[in-house]
C-alpha cells in the first residue's frame, strides 16, 4: 500500500489529508477561513495568504497524529502548485518541498483543477475514461472532456463570471452573507422561480461557452425593483443558471462523441438542484452520471493527494517534480484551448 500526503491552499481553505493508492482517506482535516473573510463579503488574497502561513503546518501535525504515521511512512507529498490566490499557493508548495526534502520524497506539483477534475475516480473505482466533466466553482466554469489522466480537451469555458462567482454575488445582492453558494441554494427551496423572469444567456448558441454576467446583472435589478421576494429571487436565479448549464451540457454532450459517464466536479457540484439536473440529462442521453459526494466537491485536500496517486501509478511510481517548480496564478488544464471571446476570461 502507498500512501500520499495531500496539501491544498490555493483559495480559502487550508487543508491536508492522507490517502492510499487503495482509495482510502486515511485521514483528513479542513481549515475553512469563511470567518476571516466574512466581513468583506468575498475572499481576500492578503488575509488568506496569512491564514495558510499560520495554520498549514499544525494542521499537517495534526493530520499525521490522526492517521497515527509520521512523515516517514509517507510515499509522496502533492501539493497544490496552481491556479488560484497566489500568496496561499506559494504557502502550500513551499510547505511540500521543504517535507519532500526534509524526509527524502517525491514532490508531486499538482494543478488544482487535475485535482477537481480526478476526484470522481477517488469516491467511484468504477468511474472509466474517457468521461464529460462540468467542472464549475468559485473560478471557473468549463466542461472539459477527460481522456485520461493529463489529458484534457476543453469544449467549452465561461467568456465571463465562473457559475460559483455567481451563486456567491446573488448571495451578496440578496444579503445571504458568504460563503453564497449553500446559503442561495437553502432559500431557493422556499420560493417560486417563476415569479421572477430572469434572461437565459447563450442558451441554445452554437458557441459553446458560458455566461453569467447577464444573469447576475438581472439579479440585481429584481432585487432594486423591490416587487420580488428574496427567496423567489434565489429559486429564479439557481433555474436560469441551471437552464443555461443544461443546455450547455447538452450540447458539448453531442460534440464530445462516446464517453463513458456525465461527471461533475467543483463546489456548484455540491448543489442539489444542480446535480439533479444533470442527472436527468445523462440518464436522456443513456449515460451513468457521477459526482464526488458533497465533502469532495468542494476545495479539499484528499483530491490534491488523489490527483498526485494517478500520476504516480501512470509512471510506476517514478514521478517527481523539481524542488524550484515555480506556484502558477494561472494553469489551464488544455494550454492548447483557444481564447473565448470576451475580457475577463478566467484561466
Ligand atoms: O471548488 P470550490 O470549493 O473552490 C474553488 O476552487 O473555487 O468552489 C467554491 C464555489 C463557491 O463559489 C461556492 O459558492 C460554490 O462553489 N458552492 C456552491 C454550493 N457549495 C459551494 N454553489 C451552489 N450551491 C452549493 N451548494
Ligand atoms: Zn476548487
Amino acid at each position: 500500500m502507498r500512501l500520499v500526503l495531500g496539501i491544498e491552499s490555493s483559495c480559502d481553505e487550508t487543508a491536508a489529508a492522507l490517502v492510499t493508492d487503495g482509495r482510502r482517506i486515511v485521514a483528513q482535516r479542513i481549515a475553512s477561513q469563511d470567518d476571516a473573510h466574512r466581513p468583506y463579503g468575498g475572499v481576500v488574497p492578503e488575509i488568506a495568504a496569512r491564514a495558510h502561513a499560520e495554520r498549514l503546518a499544525p494542521l499537517i501535525a495534526a493530520t499525521l497524529a490522526d492517521a497515527g504515521v509520521t512523515l516517514a511512512d509517507v510515499d509522496a507529498v502533492a501539493a497544490t502548485a496552481g491556479p488560484g490566490l497566489i500568496g496561499g499557493v506559494m504557502v502550500g508548495l513551499v510547505t511540500a518541498k521543504a517535507l519532500a526534502m526534509a524526509g527524502d520524497k517525491p514532490l508531486l506539483a499538482i494543478n488544482h483543477l487535475e485535482g477537481h477534475a480526478l476526484s470522481p475516480r477517488l469516491a467511484d473505482p468504477g468511474l472509466g475514461f474517457p468521461y464529460l466533466l462540468l467542472l464549475a466553482s468559485g473560478g471557473h466554469c468549463q466542461l472539459l472532456l477527460v481522456a485520461g489522466v493529463g489529458q484534457y480537451r476543453r469544449l467549452a469555458t465561461t467568456i465571463d463570471d465562473a457559475l460559483g462567482e455567481a451563486f456567491d454575488k446573488t448571495a451578496k445582492v440578496l444579503g445571504l452573507g458568504f460563503p453564497g453558494g449553500p446559503a442561495v441554494e437553502r432559500i431557493a427551496l422556499t420560493g417560486d422561480p417563476a415569479r421572477v423572469p430572469l434572461p437565459r444567456p447563450l442558451l441554445g448558441s452554437a458557441e459553446p461557452h458560458f455566461s453569467f454576467a447577464g444573469l447576475k446583472s438581472a439579479v440585481l435589478r429584481a432585487k432594486h425593483a423591490g416587487i420580488y421576494a428574496d427567496a423567489d429571487i434565489a429559486a429564479a436565479f439557481q433555474q436560469a443558471a441551471i437552464d443555461c448549464v443544461v443546455d450547455r451540457t447538452a450540447r458539448a454532450l453531442n460534440e464530445a462523441g462516446v464517453v463513458s459517464a456525465l461527471v461533475a466536479a467543483g463546489g456548484v457540484a455540491a448543489n442539489a438542484a444542480v446535480r439533479a439536473a444533470l442527472e436527468a440529462l445523462a440518464a436522456r442521453h443513456g449515460l451513468p452520471f457521477v459526482a464526488p459526494p458533497l465533502a469532495l466537491c468542494t476545495d479539499n485536500a484528499a483530491m490534491i493527494a488523489w490527483a498526485g496517486i494517478e500520476r504516480m501509478e501512470l509512471s510506476g511510481w517514478a514521478a517527481s517534480d523539481p524542488l524550484d517548480f515555480a506556484a502558477r496564478p494561472r494553469w489551464p488544464l488544455d494550454p492548447e484551448a483557444a481564447p473565448a471571446r470576451g475580457a475577463g476570461v478566467k484561466a
